[in-house]
This record gives structure tokens, sequence and C-alpha cells, in this order.
């Protein structure tokens, strides 16, 4: 199977590890193996005493009991445990998507949302989120390029790279336009649970009975070394997934299975900790923004990345490149997430480097493009 670049993970590949100042990355400050036991008061040797072997093939009860108490109306036969939110979504495109197929993506996302039903062979019909309309999809628009034979229209809420959130009574608007269709939605719901206000948006899985949620422990629980996912389906879809997945996945292993359990079990406590860090580099940004000129941003509302635009008359592969050349500051060029002319900027770690890396990239851009 042929299959486009995927540029943001080429882009990480080039660049992270050469980073001072890593301000592209997307996961909140990483939980380590003791600051999560101590959060969870588990009991080590419980860990020391697991029998290594493959566990539960679908995901251990528990798992997946603790995956349910994320949603309202799903039950352990609505969930499937993957290799993290990207194995998810691609378990979910290769079991439900065919060669001709019609597919309807709003970007920008993550790549997955249009490349994999591409190289599949459908045809994908993009729909831009703008600016203007704070990042959030036009509902006109959508029903425009929605058409009766759309299979499944893809999207991600909260949203990377813009930290938009969609509002409830838009969600809901999505769903009727889907069902007019007989679409199903994918929504990629790896941010989900950090909402910047602390209300937990509806998921696509419990308001609208053709949608499939994906998420994962990666970002909302700062876990993404464990490499965990799951997705929250229709149960035929969940079937249809399963026999898919036989072919890449076997089982998450066994302490990734335990590790998120403990993690997801404690959710109030780890989202209370990623939230205060989360706020914390929003208002190292927000007052960045205010002094800096020649930079513009819709203040997100969710997630931990914000997508900021800029005055200088430059491509965004050009200026980030050069950058970090000059700096050691890393930022992800718009053009990765097919929208020059922005810059997505992580906040949820540091934030004294935010801070600093903030003020470096300023004092660059006036060095650069406003020293006469
Ligand atoms: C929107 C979105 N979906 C999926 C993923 C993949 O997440 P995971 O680490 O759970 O595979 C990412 C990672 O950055 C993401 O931003």
């Amino acid at each position: 199977m042929k299959i486009d670049k995927f540029k943001v993970e080429e882009w990480f590949n080039k660049y992270e590890s050469k980073a001072k100042y890593d301000l592209a990355d997307t996961c909140v400050e990483s939980v380590s193996v003791n600051e999560l036991l101590e959060l969870t008061n588990a009991k080590v040797d419980e860990i020391f005493n697991k029998k290594l072997n493959y566990g539960d093939i679908h995901g251990s009860l528990r798992l997946k009991n603790a995956i349910c108490s994320l949603y309202e109306k799903q039950t352990v036969d609505n969930i499937t445990i993957t290799h993290g939110a990207i194995g998810a979504n691609q378990l979910v495109m290769l079991s439900l998507i065919e060669r001709g197929d019609k597919i309807v993506s709003i970007i920008p996302t993550y790549q997955q949302h249009y490349s994999i039903p591409k190289s599949i062979g459908a045809e994908v019909k993009t729909l831009f989120l703008k600016e203007k309309n704070n990042w959030l999809p036009d509902i006109d628009e959508l029903k425009n390029i929605v058409s009766n034979d759309t299979k499944i229209i893809c999207m991600n809420n909260p949203n990377n790279p813009t930290g938009s959130v969609i509002p409830e009574e838009m969600l809901i608007k999505i769903t009727e336009i889907a069902r007019a269709s007989n679409a199903y939605i994918l929504c990629d719901e790896v941010y989900r649970g950090l909402e910047h206000n602390g209300r937990i948006s509806k998921s696509i899985a419990d308001i609208y009975e053709k949608g499939i949620s994906t998420g994962s422990v990666s970002k909302v629980f700062s876990l993404a070394g464990l490499r965990l996912g799951w997705i929250s389906a229709p149960i035929q879809v969940i079937k249809e997934v399963n026999h898919q997945r036989e072919y890449n996945t076997i089982s998450v292993g066994i302490l990734d299975d335990y590790f998120a359990s403990l993690a997801i079990e404690n959710k109030e406590i780890i989202i209370e900790r990623n939230l205060q860090k989360i706020l914390e580099g929003k208002q190292v940004l927000k007052n960045w923004l205010v002094k800096e000129q020649h930079c513009h941003c819709i203040i997100p509302n969710g997630g931990t990345t914000a997508f900021v635009g800029y005055d200088m008359n430059t491509q965004s592969a050009e200026l980030c490149k050069k950058l970090q050349k000059d700096t050691g500051v890393m930022i992800l060029p718009g053009e990765t997430m097919e929208l020059d002319r922005y810059l997505r900027i992580g906040y949820g770690n540091n934030p004294d480097k935010l801070k600093k890396a903030l003020n470096i990239f300023s004092q660059w851009i006036v060095n650069n493009y406003y020293n006469s």
C-alpha cells in the first residue's frame, strides 16, 4: 500500500532530537512510572508479580471498564484496545474504507485522517477550518461537501493544531448532516478531557448511533510511552475492527494495559495535574502574544497546542528550519498540516522553558525581519 509521507512525524524525526527548546511537542510533560504509582497509590508488588504473557487479547475487562467511565453510554462490548490512537484510527479506516468510497475530512488534523483513506483509493474531500470562524467547522460548507454517498466524516475534537473545541450544539448539527447521508463520523478524541474549562465535551460515540470515537492515554494522561489507545464504536464496527486487528495487534502488552487502567481509574487526579500545567503554559503564551506584534492567534480552548499566524514574508517550513538552526527553538511549521503561514506551538511542557524560547523567537524575528 503506497501512502503519502506523514509530514508531521517526518519533521519530528528530522528535528526533534536536535532541539534545545521543543515547542513542537503535543504532550503535557510526561508522567514517570514513580509519579504514576504515587498519584494512584498503586501496589508495587502487584506489578512485579505480573506474568508477562499476552494478557487479554482485546484488552482487560478492568481497562475496558475504566474506559467506559470516560463515556456516558458505552459498554465493554463497544470498546477495543489498540496501539495508541494512531493504531485506533488506522484500524477503523482499514476496516471500513474501500476503494472508491467517499470520505470527508475536516482539516487541519492528524494526517492519518486524509492520507490513509487516499492510500486505500477512496475519494477524499477536505473541509478547511478557518481562523475567521475561530477554527470551528462551517456547518453550511459541511452540508455542501457531504453527499448522499459519503461513507465517513473524519474529524478531530478538541482539535490539533488549533485547540478549538466544538460546542455541543454544533456537534449535534454535524451528526444531523451525517445522519442524512447515513455516514459514519470518526472523531479522533485523543485530546478529549483536556478542555481548558474542565468541562469534558460530549463524545461522538455517545451522541450519534454511527459515531466512532478514538482515544488514548498519550495526551490526556501524559502516558504516550505506553502506546495504548482504544476505539469506542457500535458493536458491528467493533466486530469488523477486531477482525482486522487480529492481523496487526494481538494484544497491547500486559503492563501497558495495567498502567493505563490505573491512570484512567484515577482520571480526576491526572487530568487536574495536566490542566494545571496547560493553563500555566497558556498564560505564558498569552503574555507573549500581547507583546509579539508580528504573531497572532485564536486562544485555544482545549488540548495542548496553539496555531499561531505570523506577518513575516516566509513560508513556515523555511522559517522553522532557520529558527531552529539559529537558536535551537523547534516549532512545527503549518505546512506540515496543510496550512502555510501558521506555526503550531505546544505549551503543555515546562513553562519557564516555554517563556525563554518564545522570547528567543521574538528576538530572532526582529533580528531577521525588522532590523534595518
Ligand atoms: C489528533 C491526534 N491523533 C492521534 C495521535 C496519535 O496519538 P497516540 O500517541 O495515542 O498514538 C496524535 C498524536 O499527536 C494526535 O495529535
